[in-house]
């Protein structure tokens, strides 16, 4: 998308652009004759948040785009009802573990990601990138590959020389809690037993990657991938972020080369996407969160 200009036709001065645009773009170049604004980006600092096109009522933003603008039908939103509707949602979401076979339709995947593609970023800059695994062959061989990962892992970390010399601080406590070892043996004893501990025979798993981009990548991908998995559950899918996953792909060149994630690219997560078997009867007891006023 690529701002060009203003339509000074259909532009009626009311600077809604000069206040909204993050990037100072817009000027009210008012002069005792004249009341026009202008569209001024000499450094290309237009980050294509699209603020200015959303905020105008006339229209009046000259813009390229392939994408299709959609107008927000008045009174579209009934604010009594969706909160209550929201906040529902999102105490109910749980992480599903156990999921039917049926594959998940591919109007489902794209009304998904339709709704992924609205997920705010650090500067708008949507570096993310997208694997969609439906081959249950794939997926099954993905998750052996982790597991293999695991064992390796609990191999190295748990040998006395390499706990006691080479890991430090809190990653050392870790280890040596009894919990660790034992959530690892059972990943590895129910891999063992013909069972996918890693994506739980999900049809679907769902993979994101992208450039190290600095500080903010992590934080522009927890938000998509929560956006996708919330809309996953409003369609009545089932979700999982699959941390052990995208740690191995994080680690291992060897797994992510195999499912074809480019060199320099990094996987920021991992979600798989299913049927539910679950029925849920109460929303779980949650400590509140520690919140401190300054
Ligand atoms: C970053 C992240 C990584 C996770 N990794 C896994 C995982 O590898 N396997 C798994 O079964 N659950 C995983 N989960 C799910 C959490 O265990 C789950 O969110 C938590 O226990 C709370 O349960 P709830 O989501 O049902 O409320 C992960 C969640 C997050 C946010």
């Amino acid at each position: 998308m690529k701002i060009i200009e203003i339509d000074h036709e259909k532009c009626i001065n009311c600077l809604e652009c000069v206040a909204e645009c993050p990037s100072h773009l817009f000027i009210d170049e008012k002069t005792d004759s004249e009341d026009t604004v202008a569209y001024v980006d000499p450094y290309s600092s237009c980050i294509q948040c699209g603020h200015c096109i959303s905020i105008c009522p006339t229209d009046a933003i000259i813009y390229q785009s392939v994408e299709k603008l959609i107008k927000i039908p008045k009174k579209s939103i009934d604010f009594n009802t969706l909160f209550p509707q929201l906040k529902l949602l999102l105490q109910t979401k749980r992480s599903t573990r156990r999921y039917l076979p049926e594959p998940v339709s591919e109007s489902e995947i794209k009304e998904i990601f339709d709704v992924m593609k609205y997920a705010p970023s650090a500067s708008n800059a949507r570096a993310w990138k997208f694997l969609i695994l439906t081959d249950p062959k794939k997926i099954k061989t993905l998750s052996q590959k982790v597991v293999n990962s695991i064992s390796l892992t609990r191999k190295l970390v748990t040998n006395f020389l390499i706990k006691n010399f080479f890991i430090y601080g809190q990653l050392r406590k870790t280890i040596n809690e009894p919990s660790f070892t034992v959530s690892l043996d059972r990943i590895i004893g129910d891999s063992l037993a013909g069972k996918d501990p890693i994506f739980f025979d999900a049809p679907c798993v769902i993979i994101l990657y992208s450039p190290n981009y600095g500080n903010l990548a992590g934080c522009d991908s927890g938000i998509i991938m929560t956006y996708g998995m919330l809309a996953a559950e409003s369609l009545g899918l089932g979700s999982c972020w699959i941390g052990f996953a995208q740690e191995s792909l994080q680690r291992l060149r060897s797994l992510s080369k195999f499912i074809g994630i480019p060199r320099g690219h990094m996987v920021w997560g991992c979600f798989t996407l299913g049927k539910p078997i679950p029925i849920f009867h109460r929303i779980p007891p949650k400590p509140d969160l520690s919140v401190k006023r300054i």
